[in-house]
């Protein structure tokens, strides 16, 4: 028997749908516009998705990136025991971590996603049709911009790609904001060294509110990270035809670079100590693994796992860049 879709399949079947009308030149054209964007680090001022056009090169080049983002950030959380009725995702545009968080917490019943484009979160309604549950299905998509958010609260609140187009006043607000509407946080941004910089407050923020963080931390201590590096993972997504089409690249896959962190209130989830969190691809040789790691004592270094231990060494050849170190 196949095996059932995963949820990016259907979000990559939902997306060629409702591009499916659009000349290819001119997705390429909104795309290459969104790119140029989008490599400018300054705060966004007027929005950028700002026409339909760009709204749907956005959910064909980008989206499926900032899914599989989410889904690596929440598959984490999820192992935390974190078990979220509801879901409230600021910034939200088309609707990538609703996807995410519905495939992740099968808890979930409520999802509302909010952002200050309207034609992002009409395409956003349009996807979650065909959606594979009932939770995704019924999403509430609704207009509201950062300082003005509805009055409410969730048990999760996601907050991704969005700081990098706020004034840094605006980003503070947000991140403040999120903790106050939700028992548990996760914020995401592009792994880069300025992402790095935005979590690494939002970090310290949530610390020092006296939150529990759920990841990718190991400790609440200082970042050991040294001067010129940054604490960024990598989730690796398929690309369809189109998206390589519109985005021209041959490649059958890319792998999306991110930053993340996530916490909740005291007492949301039972504390877990984790032996260690892996910063790079690890080196996967005869005999040995070799990792880098952020460790629980709040350093960060080499660790190197052989042969000689056994089951050890088994779950270090599995292991992953982001995983737990074994
Ligand atoms: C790069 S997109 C990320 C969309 C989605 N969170 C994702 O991960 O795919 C940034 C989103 O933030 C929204 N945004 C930016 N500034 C905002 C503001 N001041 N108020 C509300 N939404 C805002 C944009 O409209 C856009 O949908």
């Amino acid at each position: 028997m196949p095996s059932p879709p995963t949820y990016a399949a259907a979000l990559r079947d939902a997306i060629a749908d409702v591009t499916h009308g659009i000349a290819p030149q001119q997705l390429a054209a909104a795309t290459e516009a969104l790119i140029g964007r989008y490599r400018s680090v300054a705060p966004a001022g007027p929005p950028i998705l700002d026409s339909a056009d760009r709204v749907a090169a956005y959910a064909a080049y980008r989206m499926p990136a900032t899914h599989a983002a989410l889904s690596r950030v929440l598959g984490t959380v999820a192992e935390t025991g974190l078990a979220p009725t509801s879901l409230l995702d600021l910034g939200g545009g088309t609707g990538a971590a609703a996807w995410a968080a519905a495939e992740t917490f099968t808890s979930l019943r409520t999802i509302t996603v909010l952002d200050q484009v309207e034609e992002a979160l009409r395409l956003g309604r349009r996807l979650v049709e065909s959606a594979p549950v009932e939770a995704l299905r019924t999403a509430r998509f609704e207009r509201a911009a950062e300082g003005s958010w509805p009055q409410g609260s969730a048990d999760l609140v996601t907050v991704s790609y969005v700081l990098s187009e706020l004034t840094a006043d605006q980003q503070g607000r947000l991140v403040a904001d999120a903790m106050a509407l939700g028992q548990a946080v996760a914020i995401v941004e592009p792994g880069t060294p300025d992402g790095y910089q935005r979590i690494l407050k939002a970090r310290n923020g949530i610390r020092d509110a006296g939150w529990q963080l759920l990841g990718p931390c190991p400790h609440d201590l200082e970042c050991p990270l040294s001067a010129g590096d940054w604490c960024h993972f990598a989730a690796r997504v398929n690309r369809s035809a189109e998206h390589r089409r519109i985005k021209g690249g041959e490649l059958s896959y890319e792998d999306e670079k991110f930053g993340w962190v996530a916490g909740a209130r005291p007492g949301v989830v039972a504390g877990q100590a984790i032996s260690g969190r892996v910063l790079r691809h690890p080196l996967k040789r005869k005999g040995f693994v070799e990792f880098q790691v952020c460790r629980p004592d709040g350093t960060a270094g080499r660790e190197v796992i052989s042969r000689k231990q056994g089951e050890r060494y088994r779950r270090a050849r599995d292991a992953e860049w982001g995983d737990e170190l074994p």
